[in-house]
């Protein structure tokens, strides 16, 4: 295939050369003199381990060369690869103006170009780009969006010191894009490489790059917060941390990745805290950790939120137990959720199937005698009896067989969903906690 590459940093002359190795035709742009020369001399512009070697044969074999003329590129090619730097504003928001020059300037070569045009953003973008990187180029170019030209989002994963490697091996590879001749043409790139294809949405290709690196940042930091408290108290952090990876169930796993409602119940809530006292009482400061209740609280208020908003004021929860399959209520969210909703005078009624108050004892009788005096007035034996009065219905556990109920559900004047059931999105009356 013919493609362009625009931006000859660390992520354009690793695709420059990388593609031209597995045998495509490559032109590179950029507006910096110096890089185009040291391309067209079978040079890198970058540092990297077996690069020099990859542009030199590519250069060799005449399938990479450079220009400063976009609109040349541009014509030359069926693809342009989006490379050029994105970098943050003084303020800390993305500078988005390379970004955006270029689409004017391939809207400008498409005026002189009739066959249709793929634009692939390589850059890490912010979600929205890509659409408005489509309304520039059909400004400048006259021309259409899904007829004349496509705009793919395709982020790049490479760490730069091992960047061919990871061109090479990457994880996965993540397309996003509205048409279908353009993501084909895109995955045929990546056919060669041992890494499943992912086509996604647009907003969910440019939003991945900031969620995956956020993530290996918060690693990192959690790592050195549980290496500063092991520190002080004389322990091994390596090896606490390499037994913490050994655990491939809960720690080194999908497990917990579902965004939805608060944590809570016996464990997690005192464990955390317990973890940043030790910390506090060594003197070693924890923001990570610290900021994870914080965080907890901000989705309890978060789910208040959403109640509140529907105008309504007779709740009936579905599930109070801090997760299906128990009758622990001790530290649930749902205890202090509902018990802020009667702070606040809404009325509630509650069905768990789990929790009979005859059967509550110990600790988890104390619990909900504090929190929850007046449970047995409240709780309902049967889901339509807790349905009857309500105006908004709470989900808050995985299990709850919705389709039964879905006809009642949706003379509701809101369900508000907690933990995802798929059977109820299509409600009109639907309001998912984070999606
Ligand atoms: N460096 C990495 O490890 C890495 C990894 C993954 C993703 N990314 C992302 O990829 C993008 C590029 O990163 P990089 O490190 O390669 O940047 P870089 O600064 O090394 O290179 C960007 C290049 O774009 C050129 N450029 C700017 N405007 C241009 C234009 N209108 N036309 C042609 N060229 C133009 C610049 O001259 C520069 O050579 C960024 O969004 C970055 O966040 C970087």
């Amino acid at each position: 295939m013919k493609i362009s590459i625009f931006g000859l940093g660390y992520v354009g002359c690793v695709s420059l050369g990388c593609l031209a190795k597995n045998g495509h035709q490559l032109i590179g742009v950029d507006i910096n003199a110096l890089k185009v020369d040291l391309i067209n001399q079978g040079k890198p512009t970058i540092v990297e381990k077996d690069i020099d070697q990859i542009i030199r044969e590519g250069h060799s074999a005449g399938r990479i060369a450079a220009t400063q003329q976009a609109a040349e590129a541009v014509v030359a090619s069926d693809i342009s690869i989006i490379c050029v730097g994105t970098p943050s504003s003084p303020q800390g928001h993305l500078n988005l103006d390379y970004i955006y020059k270029t689409a004017e300037q391939i809207g400008e070569a498409l005026k002189g170009k009739d066959s249709f045009h793929t634009v692939v953003i390589r850059s890490t973008v912010l979600p929205g780009t890509n659409r408005k990187f489509g309304e520039v180029m059909a400004a400048v170019s006259g021309k259409e969006r899904g007829k004349d030209f496509s705009v793919v989002s395709n982020p790049e994963f490479l760490r730069e010191g091992t960047a061919v490697k990871d061109y090479y091996h990457p994880a996965i590879t993540v397309i996003g894009g509205d048409h279908e001749g353009a993501l084909e043409q895109v995955s045929s790139l990546y056919r060669d490489l041992d890494a499943p294809i992912e086509i996604t949405a647009i907003e969910v290709a440019e939003i991945i790059k900031y969620v995956n690196n956020s993530f290996h940042a918060l690693k990192i930091t959690f790592a050195n917060e549980v290496g500063n408290i092991s520190k002080a108290l004389g322990i091994d952090s390596h090896q606490v941390m390499e037994l913490f990876c050994k655990d491939t169930h809960l720690n080194i796993s999908p497990a917990y990745f579902k965004p939805g409602f608060a944590y809570g119940g016996s464990c997690l809530p005192k464990d955390l805290k317990g973890l940043v006292t030790l910390g506090h009482d060594q003197y070693v400061a924890t923001p990570v950790l610290s900021g994870v209740h914080e965080s907890n609280e901000y989705q309890k208020r978060t789910a208040y939120e959403l109640i509140a908003r529907t105008g309504k004021r007779n709740i009936c929860f579905v599930g109070l137990s801090f997760k299906e399959g128990t009758d622990d209520l001790r530290y649930s969210p749902s205890v202090d959720l509902a018990e802020k909703l009667i702070g606040k005078g809404f009325r509630i009624s509650i069905y768990d199937p789990n929790v009979r108050l005859s059967k509550l004892v110990g600790a988890n009788r104390s619990f909900i005698d504090e929190h929850l005096p007046h449970l047995s007035d409240l709780i309902a034996e049967d889901l339509d009896t807790a349905l009857a009065e309500a105006e908004v219905v709470l989900i808050n556990h995985r299990n709850f067989d919705a389709a039964p109920h879905k006809e009642k559900l949706a003379q509701k004047d809101a369900v508000v969903d907690l933990v995802r059931i798929p059977e109820l999105e299509d409600l009109p009356n639907y309001s998912g906690l984070c999606w």
